[in-house]
C-alpha cells in the first residue's frame, strides 16, 4: 500500500513509480480543506500549522489497511518536517506490526527528522531505509525507485543500495551520506569489518555533537566490529570510530593516533561542512 500526500506533485510523481514497480495499492492524503495554490500563502501556514501541532483532518478513510503489511509513505519536507496532516494520519491508523519504507522529497533537506518522528508515531511498526529525491530528481524517480526497491527486497535498508556490495570485499568502495541542515557530505568508506557495520546499520537518524575542537561526533544505534580493522591515521575528513566509547568521529581538523580510534573512511565531498553541522543528522548508505 503506497500513502502519500503531494501538494505540488512531486511526492506523487514518486508515489506513482513505486505504484507502478509493485502494483501497489494506492492511497493519497488529502486534507478536507484544500490548501490554498499559492506557494507563499503556503509556507505561512505550513508554518503556523506545525508551531500548532496541527492536526488537519484527512479527507475520505483509507479502508482494508489490516490487509497490508507494507506501508509506503510518502510525503515533501515541510520546514524540516513532515505536513502537519502526515501526524493526523499516523494518529489516526495503526501500523503497528507493518512495516514502514518512508520517501521524501525536497528542496534539499531530506528526512530532516522525520524518520525519528515516524517511529516516536508507531513505535510498533518497523522501518526500512528511506528514499530521499530532491523536487527535480522526482519528476523522473523511476529508476532511483527500482534501486530503491532492489535494495529493500534483498534486505538491506538505505538508499540507493549497492545490491553487489560483499562485505569481505575490501577493495569495493562503498559510501556514506550524512545529511544536515547545514547540507550533506559524501564519506568513502575503507571496506573495513567496522566499516561495514555501521553501514549494515543505515539509515541512521540521530543527533550530531560537538567534541573538542576538531570533531563531530555521534553514536551508532550498535558498537562496531573492529576485527582487523586499520586504526585512523587521516587528517582533516576522516571518519573514525573510538571503540571504547561507542562514538563515530568525523573529524574536520587534524588528529593524533591512538590505539582505540579506527579508521572508517574519508570525506569526498563538502567536508567543509563537518564542522558546522549540528542537530539531527541523517545517515544514509549510497552507491
Ligand atoms: C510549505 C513548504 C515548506 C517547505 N519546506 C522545505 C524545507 O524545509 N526543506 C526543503 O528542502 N524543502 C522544503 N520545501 C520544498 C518541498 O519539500 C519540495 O518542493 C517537495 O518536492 C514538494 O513536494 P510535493 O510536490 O509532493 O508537494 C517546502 C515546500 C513547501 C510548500
Amino acid at each position: 500500500m503506497v500513502v502519500y500526500f503531494s501538494w505540488s506533485g512531486n511526492t506523487e510523481a514518486v508515489a506513482e513509480a513505486i505504484v507502478q514497480q509493485t502494483g501497489a495499492d494506492v492511497f493519497r492524503i488529502q486534507p478536507e480543506t484544500p490548501y490554498t495554490d499559492d506557494y507563499d500563502a503556503l509556507l505561512d501556514i505550513a508554518k503556523e500549522e506545525q508551531a500548532e501541532g496541527a492536526r488537519p483532518a484527512i479527507s475520505g478513510r483509507l479502508e482494508n489497511l489490516e490487509q497490508y503489511d507494507v506501508v509506503f509513505l510518502g510525503f515533501p519536507n515541510w520546514w524540516g518536517d513532515m505536513p502537519m496532516i502526515l501526524y493526523t494520519f499516523l494518529d489516526e491508523y495503526d501500523l503497528s506490526g507493518k512495516t514502514i519504507a518512508p520517501f521524501v522529497t525536497s528542496g534539499g533537506s531530506g528526512f530532516s527528522g522525520t524518520i525519528n518522528a515516524i517511529e516516536s508515531a508507531e513505535p510498533d511498526a518497523a522501518i526500512t531505509g528511506g528514499l530521499s529525491l530532491g523536487s527535480s530528481e522526482a519528476r523522473e524517480p523511476e529508476q532511483a525507485v527500482a534501486d530503491w526497491l532492489q535494495g529493500l527486497e534483498s534486505g538491506e535498508s538505505g538508499i540507493k543500495v549497492m545490491t553487489n556490495y560483499d562485505k569481505g570485499d575490501e577493495k569495493m568502495a562503498a559510501k556514506i551520506i550524512v545529511q544536515s541542515e547545514q547540507g550533506q557530505v559524501t564519506y568513502e568508506l575503507n571496506g573495513s569489518a567496522a566499516a561495514s557495520s555501521l553501514r549494515g546499520q543505515l539509515p541512521l537518524s540521530l543527533a550530531v555533537e560537538d567534541f573538542s575542537t576538531n570533531e563531530k561526533i555521534f553514536y551508532p544505534t550498535q558498537a562496531l566490529d573492529t576485527t582487523d580493522s586499520p586504526l585512523a591515521k587521516g587528517g582533516a575528513g576522516t571518519l573514525a570510530y573510538y571503540a571504547p566509547w561507542g562514538d563515530a568521529v568525523m573529524f574536520y581538523g587534524d588528529f593524533r593516533e591512538n590505539p582505540d580510534l579506527f579508521e572508517l573512511g574519508t570525506a569526498t565531498e563538502r567536508a567543509d561542512i563537518i564542522s558546522k553541522m549540528s542537530g539531527t543528522i541523517t545517515i544514509l548508505a549510497a552507491e
